[in-house]
C-alpha cells in the first residue's frame, strides 16, 4: 500500500465502544478460530495462567522493553514497565511484556551503531511474528529511537514510542554538570593538570545523577524530539525526565493510547510520511541537534521509500531559526527545557515551518497538538526575534576530504574556526591516535587540524563516534 493510498484510510473517531470489533483485530487471528491450531494457542495462554477473561476480544498491546542491566540509562524500565501495563489494562487491553536487544552507548563496543540494524530487523520480525495488535516502544539510548522506529515502520503494525527521559542536572560544586559534554571539559582539564585526582573522582560520582538518557541536547534526546515531532510519540514526551513522576503518568498515558491505536487500526504508515520526516528534521536544526541524527533521520526516510539527501537539510537548516540554547552547543539542559515549556512550545513557535496537517499517533494533528503550548522561559526557549542563530543548525560541505558531503553543526565552533588554514595531522587508525595523541614530541600546533582516518562504516567498523578527538597533552 502506498503512503498516499494509507492516509486517506486514516478514520479518526472510530474509537467509539460501539464501533470496536474484536473479530477485526489481528491477534483474533491466533485465538478466535474453532480449529486445533487456535485451541494451542488458547490453552497455551492458559498454561501461564490468563484466562479468557484476560484477553478474549481485546487488543494485545505488545510492550518492546529495551531494558537491560547492562544499559546504563533504561535502569528504571524494569519498573517504568508496570506502569505501561496499568494504562493498558486501564482502556481494556491485554499487556504482554517482549525483551528486545538493548543498545547502551557506554558499555557496548566497539559501537552501538553496528546493531542499530540488527535491532530495527529483530523489531520488526518480533512484531510482525506475534498476535501483536499494537505495540509501545520503550527505548531512548541513542541507537534504540531509530532502530525501534525503524522497526515499527517496516511492520507498519499500530505503535507508539516512549522515550526513556533525560536525566536530572547533575552539580558539583558550583557548576551544572551536562553529561557527554562536561566529561571531555574536564577530562582535558585534567590532563592539562589543572584537576586533582579527588575531584575526578568526585565528578565521577556526581554527573550521572539518576536513571535517563544524556541530559544535554545529545543523540539520544535529539532523536526523542523527532520522533514527538514526528507524531510517534504522545506530546510532552520528548523532555519529561525519566525519574519524575509525570514520567510514569506520561507511561501509562501511552499504554492506554496504544489500545486505542488497535482499535482504530492507526499504523506508522497513517503517521510517518515524507512531510512528517521533514517536521523531525525542523525539530532537530532548531534544538541545534546531534549531527547523529541525520545519519537516522535517512534510513528512517528510507523505511518508507523517501530519499532524503544532505542537501535536503542544508536548504531546511537555511530557513530554520536555533531556537533552543541547549548544551552542548547552547547553555541549558533537557531538565531546563522540560521546565520551559519542551518541544511542543518551541514547535509552536515556528508554526510557519511546519506541515501542521499531519497526524500523530495521539489521533489529533501537529498543529493541533502544539496549539496551546507556551513558553515559559524566553532564555532556554528564544523567541523568533532573538535567536540563538537565524539559521545553520546543521550544515553540510562538500570538499576534497569529502566529495560526497559531511556534516558539521556551525553555531557549536567557534565562529574563529569556520574559516581556517593549518597543517594537518592525520592519525590512519584509532589506535595510533591512542597510542601517539600525548606524544610530547607531537608535531601538533594550537593551528593544526586533526584527522582520523579508518573511522567510517567500514573502517572502524561500525561508524563509531570518534569524532570527538582530544586534546593532545602538549597543548593543554
Ligand atoms: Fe545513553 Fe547517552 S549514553 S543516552
Amino acid at each position: 500500500m502506498s503512503h498516499a493510498d494509507s492516509s486517506e484510510q486514516f478514520v479518526p473517531g472510530s474509537q467509539e465502544p460501539s464501533h470496536r470489533d474484536p473479530s477485526k483485530l489481528r491477534s483474533a487471528r491466533w485465538f478466535a478460530p474453532d480449529d486445533l491450531r487456535s485451541f494451542g494457542h488458547r490453552s497455551r495462554l492458559k498454561q501461564m495462567g490468563f484466562d479468557d477473561e484476560d484477553y478474549k476480544d481485546k487488543p494485545m498491546v505488545a510492550i518492546l522493553n529495551t531494558w537491560s542491566d547492562l544499559n546504563t540509562c533504561h535502569s528504571h524500565f524494569k519498573e517504568r514497565v508496570q506502569d505501561v501495563r496499568r494504562g493498558i489494562l486501564q482502556a481494556g487491553g491485554m499487556p504482554v511484556e517482549v525483551p528486545v536487544m538493548s543498545l547502551g552507548e557506554m558499555l557496548m563496543k566497539p559501537t552501538t551503531m553496528l546493531y542499530r540494524n540488527l535491532l530495527a530487523m529483530e523489531v520488526e520480525e518480533v512484531l510482525r511474528c506475534h498476535p501483536i495488535d499494537s505495540a509501545v516502544l520503550m527505548g531512548g539510548c541513542d541507537k534504540t529511537v531509530p532502530a525501534m522506529l525503524m522497526g515499527a515502520i517496516s511492520a507498519d503494525i499500530p505503535s507508539v514510542f516512549l522515550p526513556a527521559g533525560p536525566m536530572l542536572k547533575a552539580r558539583w560544586k558550583q557548576e551544572t554538570l551536562g553529561s557527554g559534554s562536561d566529561v571531555w571539559k574536564y577530562w582535558a582539564e585534567r590532563s592539562a593538570g589543572n584537576l586533582c585526582d579527588g575531584d575526578w573522582r568526585e565528578i565521577e560520582n556526581c554527573i550521572g545523577r539518576s536513571a535517563g538518557t544524556c541530559m544535554t541536547m545529545g543523540t539520544a534526546s535529539t532523536m526523542a524530539c523527532i520522533t514527538e515531532a514526528m507524531g510517534m510519540s504522545l506530546p510532552g514526551s520528548a523532555c519529561t525526565p525519566a525519574v519524575v513522576a509525570e514520567h510514569s503518568r506520561l507511561a501509562a498515558a501511552t499504554g492506554r493510547r496504544a489500545v486505542e491505536l488497535a482499535w482504530q487500526d492507526i499504523r506508522p504508515s497513517h503517521v510517518v510520511t515524507e512531510q512528517s520526516i521533514e517536521n523531525g528534521i525542523v525539530a532537530d536544526l532548531t534544538i541545534g541537534g546531534s549531527t547523529n541524527a541525520i545519519v537516522h533521520l535517512i534510513a528512517l526516510a528510507g523505511r518508507i521509500g523517501m530519499q532524503l539527501s544532505l542537501d535536503r537539510f542544508d536548504s531546511i537548516s537555511s530557513r530554520v531559526p536555533v531556537l533552543g540554547d541547549l548544551r552542548p552547543g547552547g547553555r541549558f539542559l533537557m531538565e531546563d527545557f522540560y521546565n520551559a515549556g519542551g518541544l511542543g512550545a518551541l514547535l509552536n513557535r515556528l508554526r510557519d515551518q511546519l506541515h501542521l496537517e499531519c497526524r500523530t499517533v495521539n489521533g489529533m494533528t501537529l498543529g493541533e497538538q502544539i496549539a496551546d503550548q507556551e513558553v515559559i522561559d524566553d532564555e532556554v526557549i528564544r523567541p523568533r526575534d532573538n535567536p540563538v542563530s537565524a539559521s545553520g543548525g546543521t550544515c553540510v560541505l562538500y570538499g576534497n576530504l569529502a566529495p560526497s558531503g559531511c556534516v558539521i553543526k556551525a553555531g557549536a565552533a567557534d565562529p574563529s574556526l569556520l574559516k581556517h588554514r593549518g597543517p594537518a595531522l592525520v592519525f590512519d587508525n584509532y589506535a595510533q591516535l591512542k597510542a601517539s595523541i600525548d606524544d610530547p614530541d607531537l608535531a601538533v600546533s594550537a593551528d593544526t587540524v586533526l584527522i582520523l582516518r579508518s573511522a567510517g562504516p567500514l573502517g572502524a567498523p561500525g561508524f563509531p563516534e570518534w569524532g570527538m578527538l582530544p586534546i593532545p597533552k602538549k597543548l593543554l
